[in-house]
């Protein structure tokens, strides 16, 4: 089969595309060819190695040789062992450990996949996963927001970013999205009530507190996340630096105790549960995924390449030889 390949950390340059061995599923497995596969920031991350937790299991290089998460296609072939989903069945979903879906075929156990709505294309299922399903649990679990709480959503005009925004305002949030200056109509469409363009302005520094942020790109101190709270307010970060995740873990308790505040990681917990019910209010048109391009598996370095400079707004899919589209 096709697939992009490579073999160190790097720019886009370092990613070929390769005739490599098709995988053949484990008794657990499902064998899936591959129709549409989103890109998400964890691939650039897993691409340029950075920030450091991208380098998990492959410190000096990649542990494995193809990126690519967010999945849709057809099961064409079942495990023995596999009783949730049969060939043919249309299915979507994240791959487990961030990798193996820029590719023809890829192999998963199929516990964190789902059957995809038959109404809604693949490039479209596979545009919702990793992104809708941290939104969802930044905005509605942990964030239990509320009608006519403030919300700010730190890299809103990005894949998670989008689902939040639209999620945030569902429950009634006045929301405030940052991002760069490329992207403030793109929020604007979205819903958010009001833009900052983080080029211009650091929303821990305009006197401004919020009910809830949800922090997508995590590079500030604590305390200048905590400034940017009202009182009992809670602050949640789900990408960011390993500087930050750590003063986070080591000064959060300390800040809770002292002021009330409630600053944390979310740490995703990956079900089939969460990703059928944002699926759902895809399907509902109460949320909605946007897709800004589709590039063919071969300009897989060329799409993140797009991301990596900052112009992606929404989502961006890669979509696999012609086929029908739902
Ligand atoms: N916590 C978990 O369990 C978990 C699970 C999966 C993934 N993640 C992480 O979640 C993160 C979010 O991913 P995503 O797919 O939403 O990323 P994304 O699509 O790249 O969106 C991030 C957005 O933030 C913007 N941005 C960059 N620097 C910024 C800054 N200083 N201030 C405000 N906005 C800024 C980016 O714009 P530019 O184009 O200007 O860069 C982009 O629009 C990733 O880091 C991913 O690894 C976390």
């Amino acid at each position: 089969m096709k697939a992009i390949v490579y073999h160190n950390y790097g720019s886009p340059d370092v990613l070929k595309l390769e005739e490599v061995n098709t995988p053949t599923p484990a008794d657990d497995e499902i064998l899936i060819k591959i129709h549409a596969v989103s890109v998400n920031r964890s691939d650039w991350e897993g691409l340029t190695g950075k920030p450091l937790y991208a380098r998990m299991g492959g410190l000096l290089k990649p542990n494995y040789p193809i990126l690519g998460s967010d999945i849709a296609g057809r099961v064409e072939m079942a495990g023995s062992n596999n009783r949730q989903f049969q060939p043919g069945d249309k299915v979507f979903g994240e791959m487990s450990g961030y990798q193996g879906g820029f590719a023809e075929y890829a192999c998963a156990t199929g516990r964190i996949l789902a059957l995809k709505p038959a109404n809604m294309t693949f490039e479209v299922a596979s545009a919702i996963p990793q992104a809708g399903v941290i939104a969802l649990q930044g905005i509605r679990d942990k964030g239990q927001v509320q009608p006519g709480q403030k919300v700010l959503i730190n890299g809103a005009g990005g894949g998670a970013g989008m689902f939040a925004v639209q999620l945030a305002k569902l429950y009634g949030a006045e929301v405030t999205g940052v991002d760069n200056t490329e992207k403030l109509d793109f929020m604007r469409s979205l819903g958010a009530d009001h833009v900052i363009d983080y080029t211009r302005e650091d929303f821990t520094r305009n006197g401004k507190q919020h009910d809830l942020i949800l922090d997508l790109v995590a590079y500030r101190s604590a305390f200048a996340y905590q400034r940017a709270l009202k009182p009992n307010g809670s602050y949640f970060a789900a990408g960011g630096s390993v500087a930050t995740f750590v003063q986070i873990l080591l000064l959060g308790p300390w800040i809770r105790r002292t002021t009330g505040k409630n600053i944390r990681l979310l740490v995703v917990q990956r079900n089939r549960k969460d990703l059928v019910a944002i699926t759902e209010l895809c399907e509902a048109g109460k949320v909605v995924p946007v897709i800004d391009r589709q590039y063919p598996l071969s300009e897989v370095p060329k799409a993140l390449r797009y991301l990596g400079e900052g112009h992606v707004k929404g989502k961006v899919v890669i979509t696999l030889e012609s086929h029908n589209k739902t």
